[in-house]
């Protein structure tokens, strides 16, 4: 479980929508663990899958129409961790091991979703608000020949 209010905010408002909205599957999916609901687990999964891979596309989108020099380094986080997540839930089709859920959801994805935000998220954010001050500076740093 994580409370809502540990969700770092950026600067950009559909992203806290979007990470609000992780916040919310992710529960979710740690309540249906603990009720040892096994359907539900797995619909969450796939709703966890779809969501996340929504949600990496935007930013990823966002940081190519913006020029985001590290664009390479936060896709590489966002494809690393639906990695995890498509092998978390290939493994629990197979298994039915709710135990494995549980770690994964508490010992990996949460901490992970948290982490991300509050770097990767936050610095990216930060660019792509003020990105056309940062052509401003750039221009006036390196002035054209
Ligand atoms: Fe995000
Ligand atoms: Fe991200």
């Amino acid at each position: 479980m994580i409370s809502p209010d540990k969700l770092p905010m950026v600067e950009t408002a559909s992203m806290n929508d979007t990470h609000f909205d992780t916040i919310l599957l992710i529960n979710k999916l740690s309540t249906a663990v603990d009720a040892k609901d096994i359907n539900s687990i797995s619909e969450l999964f796939i709703e966890l899958i779809e969501h996340t891979e929504q949600h990496c596309k935007n930013e990823e989108e966002m940081m190519i129409e913006k020029k985001f020099p590290p664009y390479p380094a936060h896709k590489e986080e966002h494809d690393l961790a639906l990695d995890d997540m498509r092998n978390a839930a290939l493994k629990f089709t197979e298994t039915k091991d709710i135990d494995a859920v549980k770690k994964y959801v508490d010992l990996n994805l949460a901490p992970w979703f948290l982490q991300h935000t509050e770097t990767m998220d936050a610095v990216t954010s930060m660019f792509l608000e003020n990105s056309e001050l940062h052509r401003v500076y750039w221009d006036r740093l390196v002035p054209r020949k």
